[in-house]
């Protein structure tokens, strides 16, 4: 198997150094030098990493292709590219729906739309795909866990959870710059968030099945501080103003 990126940022460096922890199997990879600080580092950390000259040699040399660019650069550099009928082309771009691709790169053999996130580097996390593909289910199966779907309009609403991840890491920001104000050291309160929201994540994996209003009121004593402060935000109406936000993402999405 040889595989080519097209983009060699955040997201491809994640995906390439999770498959080398995960020993996956893979003969070559191909990477341009867009990004430099990030081709540099995974040609000299893998050796099966070469760094190609354009992207038009990256296609020409591999058999599956990660299209790891943003939207807006896909937009302007892909329909100018030759692709091959043989290539599986996974396709990352939140906002580029596999049949405007198709329309881009001509034919290919598939386009799968996939969502790795950036947690794929240590071999976790959810990973969406569509549509449903057996190669493309073993292929991100070793890397994390995998949600597919026949039903684009599934997988659509699964992309719009992805936006959460940096507004996720500001909620945790915002409570160590605050223990941080009130002379706790940024190291501990790292260290004792990390582990709240670790925990809190694996309470939610270990009652699935509990009615959700009811698991939230478990989690509050009457009068108690949890109380206290879901209230107070709820009277800001801030879980309107996110579930309203989460439209407005939808909306970048479906279209
Ligand atoms: N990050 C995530 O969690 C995540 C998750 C799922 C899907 N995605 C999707 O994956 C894509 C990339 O996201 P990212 O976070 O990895 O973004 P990123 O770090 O900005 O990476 C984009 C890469 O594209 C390169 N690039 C720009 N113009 C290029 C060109 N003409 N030819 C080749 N490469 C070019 C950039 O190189 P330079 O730095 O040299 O400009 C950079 O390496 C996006 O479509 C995003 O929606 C991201």
């Amino acid at each position: 198997m040889k595989i080519g990126f097209i983009g060699t940022g955040r997201i491809a460096t994640a995906i390439i150094r999770g498959m080398h922890l995960k020993k996956m199997q893979v003969k070559k990879i191909f990477i341009s030098a867009r990004n430099k600080k990030n081709s540099s580092f995974l040609k000299k950390k893998y050796k099966k990493v070469s760094v190609l000259n354009n992207n038009q040699h990256i296609l020409h040399h591999s058999d599956i292709i990660f299209l790891t660019i943003t939207p807006k650069v896909g937009k302007h550099i892909l329909s100018k590219l030759q692709f091959k009928k043989n290539q599986t082309v996974f396709n990352l771009m939140s906002t580029i729906h596999n049949s405007e691709l198709k329309k881009m790169i001509g034919k290919v053999k598939k386009i799968i739309k996939v969502a790795p996130l950036p947690m794929i580097e240590h071999g976790i996390g959810p990973i969406i795909i569509y549509p449903k593909d057996t190669f493309a289910e073993n292929f991100f199966s070793k890397l994390g866990e995998v949600f597919s779907s026949t039903n684009e309009e599934f997988n659509k609403k699964l992309w719009v959870m992805t936006s959460f991840m940096a507004t996720f890491l500001e909620i945790y920001k915002t409570n160590v710059d605050w223990l941080r104000k009130k002379g706790i050291s940024e190291e501990t309160g790292r260290k004792y968030l990390s582990r709240l929201f670790e925990s809190l994540s694996k309470e939610t994996l270990n009652n699935r099945s509990v009615n959700l209003a009811k698991f939230v009121k478990s989690f509050q004593t009457k009068g108690g501080i949890n109380e206290q402060l879901l209230t107070k935000l709820r009277g800001f109406k801030f879980f309107n103003k996110l579930q309203n936000s989460l439209n407005t993402v939808y909306s970048r999405i479906k279209k």
